[in-house]
Order: C-alpha cells, then structure tokens, then sequence
C-alpha cells in the first residue's frame, strides 16, 4: 500500500505546499492513530504529489495525473475562487454589493458574521461524521466530536436550558428537516397535529423566527410549556444555516423523545450533518 505523512496531508488540506522531492515514511517510523488499516512494515512510501491530487479529486493517487506545474516542485496550486472559477466569484461579487446596497425586509433572512463565514468555509466541510458523538460510522471524528459536543452546550446555554432536563439534537440541516424529524419521530401514520392539553397530546414549537428574542428573554419562554422546540439557526440567530431540536430527557407520553428524535434525524432522515455548521 502506499503511504503518505500527515504533515503532507494537513497541507495540501489547507493550502498548497512544495515538498519537493519529499519520501513520506522514514525508515524505522511508526503510525498511531488507526493501526487496524495500516501496516507500517508493508507500506510503500510515495511522494506527496499523488496524494494531493487525490485529495483534490478523491480518486486514488494511482489514477491521478497531476502536471507539473512552474517546475519547481510544486505541481499542485489550490487557487482561490477568483482563479478557478471567475465566473461564479463575479456572481458572488454581484449578490454581494447586492445585499450590501439593497434594503432586506425578509424576516427570515439575517447578515452573519465574518466568523461564521470563516468557519463554515473551512476544513469541516471535508468530514463525514454520521452518528452523535462517541458514535459515529466512521473513523477521524475525534474533533467533530468535541465541537457538535461544544455546540450542544452552547446551544442549551443559549437559552438558558437545563442539561439535566433538556437535549438538544443539532444536526439538522436547517428549521423544515428540524420539523419533518420531529414528525418522523413522534406522528404515526393519520395522526394529527392538535391543541395539546386538551387532547393529551405533545407540545412542539418552531421558535425560529423569534429564538434571538427568546434567547434575549424578551419573550415567553416556550421551554417553560413545550415538549418540543425547533428554531433556525441562521435567523434572528445570525448563525450557519442550519436547525436545532430540544427535546424533553424526561419521557411524554410514553415515547422516550431523546431516542425517537436522534434515530428520525439519522438515520430517519440526513445521513451526513453539515460539520462546517455545527457552529451556533
Ligand atoms: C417558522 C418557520 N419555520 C421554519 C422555516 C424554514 O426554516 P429553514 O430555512 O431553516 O428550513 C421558516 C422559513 O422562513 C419559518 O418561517
């Protein structure tokens, strides 16, 4: 098999570099990190070239063909947007000054951070991370675990929600997959949404357009009443785009919500959260 070091690896992730002429596996080294897939004493070392083409194209290097290019080693250059693809950062540029000289009346849209940009426009984007942490499918989640661990807190404190009484469920891709899995996990088939306590029935509500006002505690506060919350992240938030879902630890009803919600919202429904999101 061949091989390649993490500092190659860790590199051409994040930004092009000249390994010129770079033998990954010095001779007597050994590996950590995931032993059960490699044998040190079988590994054939390669250059970094065929492995930051198969970063970029996700095909094994074998098949890769990377030219070289400047001939200085380097023949791999990870361009920015501009370079690769003028025509969508003109797009970009165009949507930008748009937002920038345009009044927004759209209640359900907001400007994020520069922070946020930076962090959904990072690395996270490359990880698949199925499961909740401490269980996930595949191996490498080790801080995709800590941070959905972090924004699971964050997202309780945000609202100043009790942890011993309250989860919270942050995969979901935004507020309409929060609801549907909330459905998945709670409706069987011709059931209907009602008035709770009239009919015994559960209490859910989308706070989404006013979760900043009840994070602010500027309003009512639905953990006080509900079973059940779901909001956007990405309204009055100003988050990623994304969606969260509290759920009571206690049973209701004799449905055990923790369990039913996390199973609707994988496997139920997403398979991959958006790790690059998982930021609220
Ligand atoms: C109350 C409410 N819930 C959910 C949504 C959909 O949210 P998302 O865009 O996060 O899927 C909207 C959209 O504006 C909404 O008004």
């Amino acid at each position: 098999m061949q091989a390649c070091s993490g500092a190659a690896v860790r590199g051409s992730v994040q930004q092009p570099i000249w390994t010129k002429g770079s033998n990954f596996i010095p001779k007597g080294s050994s590996v950590v990190g995931f032993p059960q897939h490699v044998k040190v004493n079988s590994m054939k070392a390669c250059r970094c070239s065929c492995i930051e083409g198969g970063l970029v194209t996700g095909r094994p290097p074998s098949s890769v063909f990377v030219p070289e290019i400047g001939g200085n080693g380097s023949n791999f250059v990870d361009h920015g947007l501009s370079e690769a693809d003028p025509e969508v950062r003109s797009i970009i540029d165009k949507e930008k000054e748009r937002q920038f000289k345009s009044l927004e009346l759209i209640a359900s849209e907001n400007f994020t951070s520069r922070a946020v940009m930076e962090a959904v426009g990072s690395c996270l984007t490359n990880k698949y991370s199925e499961g909740l942490p401490g269980k996930r499918y595949y191996g490498g989640n080790e801080y995709i675990d800590e941070l959905e661990t972090l924004c699971q807190q964050r997202a309780l404190e945000a609202f100043q929600v009790d942890g011993k009484k309250w989860g919270v469920d942050v995969q979901p891709l935004s507020c309409s997959p929060a609801n549907f899995e909330v459905y998945t996990a709670i409706l069987k088939p011709h059931d209907r949404l009602m008035i709770a306590d009239a009919v015994g029935a559960f209490l859910m509500m989308d706070m989404a357009h006013i979760s900043g006002l009840v994070a602010a505690s500027v309003v009512a506060n639905p953990f006080e009443y509900c079973d059940i919350v779901t909001t956007a992240t990405h309204k009055s938030l100003r988050g990623p785009r994304g969606g969260l879902i509290f759920f009571k630890k206690d049973t209701v009803l004799g449905v055990d919500l923790e369990s039913a919600i996390n199973n609707a919202v994988f496997p139920g429904i997403q398979f991959p959260c958006r790790e690059n999101a998982l930021l609220t």
